[in-house]
């Protein structure tokens, strides 16, 4: 599945990209990465276009690189400000400029054509910033697979009660159905599960006596990013849809960061709605997360290891496939979007 890349992505928390030269492949491009003077963020193809030597080995001056090897030096637009030994500046001394964007402690970038890129699509969710919700980062979580083995299993409610059950499942889900709606780029798998103990990760934080009800939506907004919204409710107070602020709530947030067609990160927060003021609660839920997200990595990246051998029969389809089904559509009717020769030939 090739990359869509119109489009916002991840390119890292906003604490993790400093003043300093630093670099990151994304979707098989070097980029390198730094802030100028006044603290914006700017990212330009890490590559001198004279002998290509990467700019992350040159120096910072300024707002702008000097290359390491001859002092060509490039503006955060990727524009050529100065040739040693000579005046003239011609028009092709320059790199690739990549739109950026910071917001909400984050820095997003857009890998497409920058004439498309348009900060109002960046994704927002109120409670990022609303009364009553903590926003808590996690990490970015290599994993040695396609991007598309994550989106898949962000589309998957059924996966939890097997690949996390110390965690996020329990075998009280096994045999309730996942509901599947689309909504244009978006995908959403929800289900109830009903009078049941509580998974590990509400158990580790000693939040439920009895029997809880419990929900899992997952809005997967293709390609990139996926919103889980789970929690869990006392049984006893027989909790509407509407209802699930009164429990408690988390968004578990995933930003899907493509590094090669091989390789993704997992940016990955969550935001609650329960000891708001408490950062070590959300640090607890985090290790959590992390265990859960480790399993997962071990399940996608076998996944993609036994892909690379030749298939010698037709997958099995499931019920459960509806969801991921959905969205692998959608995903190919968006890179195909961008690439219509290359869909053709297809
Ligand atoms: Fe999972």
């Amino acid at each position: 599945m090739t990359f869509v890349r119109n489009c916002w992505y991840v390119a890292g928390w906003s604490h993790e990209i400093p003043r300093e030269l630093s670099t990151k492949r994304i979707m098989d491009e070097d980029i390198v990465f730094y802030r100028t003077e006044a603290g914006a963020p700017a990212a330009l193809e890490d590559q001198c276009p004279h002998k290509r030597l990467p700019l992350s080995m040159g120096r910072l001056k300024g707002d702008a690189i000097e290359c390491g090897y001859h002092g060509m030096t490039f503006g955060a637009n990727g524009r050529c400000v100065r040739i040693p030994g000579q005046d003239n500046l011609p028009d092709s001394a320059r790199v690739r400029s990549y739109p950026v964007h910071e917001t909400n402690g984050i820095v997003w970038i857009w890998m497409g054509d920058p004439a498309l890129a348009d900060t109002s699509e960046i994704f927002q969710l109120p409670e990022m910033q609303a009364e009553g919700w903590a926003p808590h980062f996690g990490d970015g979580l290599y994993f040695a697979a396609n991007y598309v083995h994550l989106a898949d299993n962000l589309c998957d409610p059924a996966h939890v009660a097997y690949v996390h059950p110390t965690t996020l499942g329990n075998p009280e889900s096994e045999g309730v159905p996942v509901e599947v709606e689309r909504d244009g780029h978006t995908v959403i798998t929800s289900r109830w599960i009903r009078d049941a103990p509580p998974i590990g990760f509400f158990k580790a934080l000693d939040l439920f006596k009895g029997h809880v009800d419990r929900w899992h939506y997952y809005y997967y907004h293709a390609p990139n990013i996926a919103v889980i919204d789970f929690g869990s409710i006392e049984t006893e107070r027989n909790a509407s849809e509407e209802e699930r602020q009164f429990g408690a709530r988390l968004f578990a947030l995933h930003f899907l960061t493509p590094i090669s067609e091989t390789e993704t990160v997992d940016y990955w927060m969550h935001i609650r709605n329960i000891a708001v003021d408490d950062p070590g609660m959300g640090d607890r839920m985090n290790e959590q997360f992390r265990v859960a997200f480790d399993e997962d990595k071990v399940v996608l990246e076998a996944i993609q290891r036994r892909e690379e051998k030749p298939l010698d029969r037709r997958p099995v389809r499931l019920a459960i496939d509806k969801g991921p089904n959905y969205l692998k559509k959608i995903i190919a009717e968006m890179a195909a979007r961008e690439r219509p020769e290359k869909a053709a030939a297809e």
